[in-house]
């Protein structure tokens, strides 16, 4: 969808705009400002290459529910996928249920949806709380440790392969994956870029499409196995979709992980406060949902002629829905800016969407993220950073790509 084109026109929208701030490295250290400004008025902005912005939880929230707005143009112009590299010899990519509207969508999101039945989410406890654990004692062990490379990737990698029923996973290749098609949301940035997307989508579907027909003839318990003998896939739509889930099952959680962390180290009363009451966890968890959202905007294309606050928006247009700046909107939360894990229960965040592409994955990754987070809050009496983090130079994407801490003296 709007994928590779919808941060690459982002960009070019707020240069044209002169607010080239909004994709430089002061903006990604903190987006936070800026979207203060776009909120202002009516909370919608027109760039001049006539892209509309809606930045409060009000319009971010009616756009993605109203069904006038679908994920893809109907005039018959099909962007390319998001996964998609544009270089010659690339596998076959198609849109995702993420990329396309109902009929397709409503099918192949029904196919995919059994995976996170609450009694799947709950069989899935046991084996995070086990992989947790593992990963935190060997963290722990070292000196310093990088909580990225360490913990937060390396946790739902596992997640979602023992769910998907990956065996003998190479972490270090998913954790490039991931890193690749997370930033091919913000567009294909260099040729370089769109080799490694290349690379990453062949050994992808070589991997899938070896599972599917083992699946397929000695079905397991896990979600491929499901989804290979259910009927009303195509062959390319079933490897599509377990991609999707592949990806979108880590990289957002580990940027859960690492965005929490950051956050509660610059909020240390915040964690005296969790670890003195673990039962705040998952109230915690939405709250760095809030504050810091690993998915920062999303886009949507109004099926017809329509307007939003007032301002007309053509059929077949860009709308971008900036999800982070909705969160911090005062006009849905009190002291938006503040982040406090003992808030009161005020307007649904919207980081994990909503609507019709309203995250399937949610329960799973609010699950990972308080077992996270529990284990790290019972081992960690402080959050001792011992080096400045590094963000990730995405925009679509929020997320740490270091992020080095002392284990201190655990307790
Ligand atoms: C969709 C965020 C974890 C699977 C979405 C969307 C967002 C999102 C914002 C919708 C985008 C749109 O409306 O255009 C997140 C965040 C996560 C997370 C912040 C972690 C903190 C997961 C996990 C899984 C998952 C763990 C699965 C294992 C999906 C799928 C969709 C989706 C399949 C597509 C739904 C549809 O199109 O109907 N996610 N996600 N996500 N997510 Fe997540």
């Amino acid at each position: 969808r709007l994928a590779v084109e919808r941060a690459a026109v982002w960009l070019m929208a707020s240069r044209g705009d002169g607010v080239a701030r909004l994709v430089s490295s002061p903006w990604r250290a903190d987006p936070y400002p800026t979207y203060a400004r776009l909120r202002e008025g009516t909370g919608v902005y027109r760039s001049k290459l006539r892209i509309t912005s809606v930045a409060t939880h009000a319009l971010c929230s009616k756009v993605l529910r109203d069904r006038t707005f679908g994920v893809r143009s109907t005039d018959g112009a099909e962007p390319p996928p998001f996964a998609a590299s544009g270089l010659p010899g690339e596998v076959e990519v198609i849109p995702s249920m993420l990329e396309v509207d109902a009929p397709d969508h409503t099918r192949l999101r029904a196919l995919a949806r059994p995976a996170f039945s609450p009694a799947k989410i709950t069989g899935y406890r046991a084996g995070i709380e086990e992989a947790t654990a593992r990963l935190l004692e060997r963290a722990l062990a070292k000196d310093r440790f990088d909580l990225m490379a360490d913990f937060a990737a390396p946790l739902p990698i596992t997640v979602i392969s023992a769910l998907l029923g990956i065996p003998d996973v190479d972490s270090a290749a998913f954790v490039r994956y991931g890193r690749v098609l997370g930033a091919s949301l913000d567009g294909t940035k260099s040729v370089r870029h769109a080799r490694a997307l290349r690379t990453a989508n062949r050994e992808l579907r070589a991997l899938f499409t070896r599972l599917i027909a083992e699946r397929t003839a000695d079905p397991g318990p896990d979600v491929i196995s499901a989804l290979a003998t259910s009927t009303g896939l195509t062959a390319l739509e079933l490897a599509t979709t377990c991609e999707l889930l592949l990806i979108a099952g880590f990289e957002t959680t580990t940027n859960l992980i690492g965005n929490a962390v950051w956050t509660f180290a610059r909020n240390p009363d915040q964690w005296d406060r969790l670890r003195a009451d673990p039962a705040l966890v998952g109230a915690a968890v939405d709250e760095v949902l809030r504050y810091e959202p690993p998915v920062q905007m999303t886009a949507r294309i109004p099926h017809r002629d329509t307007e939003v606050a007032g301002t007309p928006v053509a059929a077949n247009s860009m709308v971008i829905v900036l999800l982070g700046s909705a969160g911090r909107d005062p006009a849905a939360f009190e002291r938006p800016d503040e982040f406090d894990i003992g808030r009161p229960k005020g307007a649904d965040h919207l980081a994990f969407s909503s609507g019709a592409h309203y995250c399937l994955g949610a329960p799973l990754a609010r699950l990972e993220g308080e077992i996270a987070l529990g284990a790290l809050a019972g081992a960690l009496p402080a959050i001792t950073a011992v080096a400045e983090p590094k963000w990730r130079k995405t925009t679509v994407i929020r997320g740490l790509s270091e992020l080095w801490l002392s284990p201190g003296t655990g307790s």
